[in-house]
């Protein structure tokens, strides 16, 4: 078996290895504006969602068996690194983990932000489908596991065009296959467990049909038999609702739990007699774990959970609630964080080296003050100034390069230190309490470890949720060239450990 590098092993199969999505890097800021200010002019004007009634109204049943896993992860399609040590680790027959088994799923559920930095074919064919297929390649003698994916802000930035043919088609991927025919779909598991996929266009209400396919699976498919849903969404609007109260997402939300989930209502407006409960609640966007339970008054508890460890940067921690106290289905509390608190301060502090991590854009930004500060300046001002800062008189083409090493350095600090005090601040200042200021800071380091997904067991009884952390990826591989299973194997160790003990949610 020849070993040959992992780059030319991902070009055989048709795709480029691609790099972390360099954020600050200023030609991929202007990429990203571009594409989402196109997205959201057309995006209020035709709403993809609105042209997917060709597909089937109906459930997919995935009830014949008597336990089932599932694998959920959100927000892959980042860099070929971070992206394929998931993908690799999903692929896996099995994962022991504290000395359990956990076998494979039989269907993962992509979460959203299947691709990064914004959608296109090209880029989900380089970050996120080569990966994938390349992890887990088509093998007639393997069951195929079944893939679901619901599109999130990323995946809309070009009017949901390749997340449609991707995820739509009943394409396979790998030796995942695809079978939804919308951006939403539901799923009939095991025992009185639903599994819902909301597609929640960002800033938009949800569409019309997507509410009457869910609304028409209620009245047809539950029955007087107390039914339980688990619901993934795209947004974890639970906690901006928090942090910012005023919040759309949320409300859409609400509506959508109370009205097409507790409160059924059949055509003539009066309320059924179905018995839906929102027992778990996914999400992804935010890329780290989070998990709050609330408990009733019967003891029966709720989650909700954000994991969006699955490819992308890493988000910080710190700032997220401890409880939320006023959400529909009663107060919140948080029961962990990944990575710690502790461990997303001490991240944060890596901003003031943010001229070392984002050269273009801090020397950009130094020439373009450096060249008007030059002109404008007296020249006897400068003169000091330099030897102040025991630079030689800056008439010379070295200077020239001194000073706007000087200005590259100074400018990193500034904004570093600009990146850290808005993080603190907006812990206590409420206009600045948004998810943009907590999360800016650590898109500039473009930490791509603390990776995290979820697996869970499903039987009729009870769901097991079993949230698995991936503290360092993988970096280094070695290709092979393999008839059976052409692969391209991780070098470095890639444990998988719990993040927190597994949780169970009680059938009633
Ligand atoms: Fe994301």
């Amino acid at each position: 078996m020849r070993q040959f590098d992992f780059k030319d092993k991902c070009e055989e199969r048709g795709f480029i290895a691609k790099r972390k999505v360099k954020w600050y890097n200023p030609v991929q800021l202007m990429k990203t504006a571009v594409k989402v200010l196109v997205s959201s002019i057309f995006g209020t004007f035709a709403d993809r969602r609105e042209f997917q009634t060709n597909g089937p109204n109906a459930p997919f049943f995935h009830r014949n068996k008597d336990e089932l896993w599932i694998d959920y992860i959100a927000d892959t399609g980042d860099g070929f690194h971070a992206t394929y040590s998931m993908a690799y680790l999903l692929a896996q027959e099995q994962l022991v983990v504290d000395g359990k088994v956990l076998p494979r799923g039989d269907i993962l559920i992509l979460g959203g932000d299947q691709v990064y930095p914004t959608a296109s074919r090209d880029e989900y064919y380089n970050r996120f489908r080569g990966p994938f297929e390349s992890a887990f390649p088509e093998n007639d003698n393997i069951p195929s596991p079944y893939m679901y994916a619901v599109p999130g802000n990323h995946d809309w930035y070009d009017g949901l065009n390749s997340f449609i043919k991707l995820f739509t088609q009943k394409r396979t991927i790998g030796n995942w296959k695809t079978q939804q025919q919308r951006s939403y779909f539901a799923l009939r598991l095991p025992g009185n467990w639903w599994l819902w996929g909301i597609d929640i266009q960002p800033d938009s209400d949800i569409d019309g049909p997507q509410l009457e396919y869910f609304h028409k699976i209620a009245l047809e498919h539950v029955g007087e038999e107390e039914m339980q849903v688990i619901l993934c969404l795209a947004d974890p609007s639970w906690v901006h609702y928090e942090k910012g109260k005023i919040n759309n997402a949320y409300a859409r939300l609400r509506f959508f739990q109370k009205r097409y989930i507790e409160k059924i209502k059949n055509v003539r407006g009066g309320t059924v007699a179905k018995r839906l409960k929102l027992r778990l609640t996914l999400a992804g966007d935010w890329h780290h774990y989070s998990s709050y339970c609330s408990v009733n008054k019967e003891g029966e508890a709720t989650y909700k959970i954000v994991s969006g460890g699955g490819g992308a940067f890493l988000h910080p921690t710190h700032h997220l609630p401890r409880e939320i106290p006023d959400l529909v289905d009663g107060p919140f509390y948080q029961k962990k964080v990944y990575p710690s608190v502790e461990r997303s301060q001490q991240l944060l502090w890596e901003n003031l080296f943010f001229g070392l991590r984002n050269p273009y854009l801090t020397l950009l930004i130094a020439l373009v003050l450096w060249v008007p500060m030059a002109l404008m300046v007296p020249s006897e001002m400068r003169v000091k100034g330099a030897q102040l800062l025991s630079i030689e008189p800056l008439n010379t083409i070295f200077s020239f390069f001194t000073e706007l090493l000087v200005a590259h350095l100074m400018i990193g600090i500034i904004i570093g230190f600009t990146l850290i005090a808005l993080n603190l601040l907006s812990a206590y200042v409420p206009f600045l309490s948004t998810k943009t200021w907590d999360n800016l800071s650590f898109s500039s380091l473009g930490v791509d470890d603390y990776k995290n997904f979820l697996r869970l067991h499903i039987t009729p009884d009870k769901i097991t949720v079993y949230p698995l952390k991936v503290e360092r990826i993988c970096r280094e591989w070695s290709a092979y060239h393999n008839d059976a299973a052409p692969r391209i194997q991780p070098r470095q160790e890639l444990k998988v450990e719990l993040i927190e003990e597994p949780f169970e949610l009680v059938s009633k």
